[in-house]
């Protein structure tokens, strides 16, 4: 099918899109490049049809092909994961999460999860979120000196408050969660494990991080971070919980399944099972751990010390600036990287204190520990002189040659 091009005003700002995409070097840690596949998929007659209900038992006729498709996303989902179920119609992260908490405990219930200002989600309680518009949610934190969640805590918050469900995951953290010990904290004070691993779930398919699969009865992710897929979401879970999380989904909090997604979803996991897809999550934590040092060595504070994931926290007061004057003046490098809270920030979060970086997006482009080195260097000159404009031309420019030497898509 050629694609006709008619709405000229919406293409201009698609294409301006793709240009910006290949021109900046992207280091938001919840982005990444997905594949021309998985992006064909999206563009495909699968968006035409109404599937509402499951593979087998639909709501709607000719669903014999979308239903196919559903099951490849299923299998592959499980297979990939070693997971016993898998529902793979959730829109997105959110969606997941809501179904998940509707699917393990009744409105007003009690979770304990990470503090949003420490790494958490808005998802995981957020006052204005559904998540904490409908259930009592509480929240642990880092420990103040080494940064990385307080298990202590953890366990004595669980035991006295004996949550319906531990929520464990995070948006903004670099350490790894223990998930075993997440498991025998619920296991004793008789709450469900529940894990989001939207952030780390490509690390966990190419088996450099470990997985929580077998700890908790449900796992929610999203597919378009590290698991480099189309942008949704996807519930894991065992035999015994997948009826309940079905009907929390569909009927519950969604009506039909996004077919073309769901083609899409199942392609990404199939590129996921690959071994290049090994080598490429194995890369992209090494290109985390190279950033990192290289920054600390340039004198940028690295919130708990470092990482051992995708993604790194910077705390940029310790170069004197706020998260938001570093992301606008990396921005006005072509790099592009989020503000953030820090743990205990004293800056508001419009303001912010540090900058979470992702190497997920750049390793898909090819670039190694190398790169990492330059892109180090030239933050920290940047940040170092936030107002010089000859270090801005000076970076804007070796930027553009870095980014041109790794184009996205061919021909891009
Ligand atoms: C830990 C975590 N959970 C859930 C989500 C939500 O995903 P979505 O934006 O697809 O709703 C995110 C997104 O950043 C996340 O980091």
């Amino acid at each position: 099918m050629n694609m006709p091009r008619t709405d000229e005003t919406l293409w201009r700002a698609v294409d301006d899109e793709s240009a910006r995409q290949e021109r900046q070097l992207e280091l938001i840690a919840s982005e990444n490049h997905a594949s021309e596949e998985v992006m064909a998929a999206m563009g495909t007659t699968l968006t035409n049809k109404y599937a509402e209900g499951y593979p087998g038992r639909r709501y709607y006729g000719g669903c014999e092909h979308v239903d196919e498709v559903e099951d490849l996303a299923r299998d592959r989902a499980r297979e990939l994961f070693g997971a016993e179920r898998a529902n793979v119609q959730p829109h997105s992260g959110t969606q997941a999460n809501v179904a998940a908490l509707m699917a393990l405990c009744e409105p007003g219930a009690r979770v304990l999860a990470m503090s949003l200002d420490h790494g958490g989600h808005l998802s995981h309680g957020h006052a204005k979120n559904f998540s904490g518009v409908f259930y009592e949610f509480h929240h642990y934190g880092l420990d103040r000196e080494s940064e990385r969640v307080d298990m202590d805590q953890v366990r004595d918050m669980a035991l006295a408050l004996r949550p319906k469900i531990l929520l464990a995951g995070a948006s903004a953290y670099s350490r790894l969660l223990d998930f075993a010990a997440f498991a025998e904290i619920a296991e004793e004070a008789g709450s469900r494990l529940m894990v989001d691993m939207a952030h780390i779930a490509g690390l966990v398919a190419g088996g450099v991080h470990p997985s929580p699969v077998p700890h908790a009865p449900i796992v929610t992710l999203t597919t378009h971070k590290t698991l480099r897929g189309p942008r949704g979401g996807l519930i894991l879970c065992d035999a015994e919980t997948i009826k309940v999380v079905n009907s929390r989904v569909f009927p519950g909090v969604q009506g039909g399944p996004l077919m073309h997604v769901i083609a899409a979803k199942a392609i990404a996991l199939r590129e996921a099972r690959q071994p290049a897809f090994a080598v490429y999550a194995a890369r992209t934590l090494e290109n985390a751990a190279a950033l990192a040092a290289a920054l600390a060595g340039r004198g940028l504070r690295i919130v708990s010390g470092g990482t051992e994931n995708h993604l790194l926290m910077v705390d940029v007061g310790s170069v004197g600036i706020s998260g938001q004057l570093a992301e606008d003046r990396l921005h006005a490098v072509n790099i592009t990287v989020n503000k953030n809270l820090i743990p205990f920030d004293e800056r508001p979060p419009m303001e912010a204190s540090g900058i979470r970086l992702g190497t997920a997006a750049l390793t898909t482009r090819g670039m190694g520990t190398d790169a990492m080195l330059l892109l180090a260097d030239w933050i920290a000159d940047v940040l170092g002189a936030p107002e010089d404009e000859s270090v801005a031309k000076r970076v804007r420019g070796e930027v553009a040659e870095m980014a041109a030497a790794h184009p996205i898509y061919a021909g891009g």
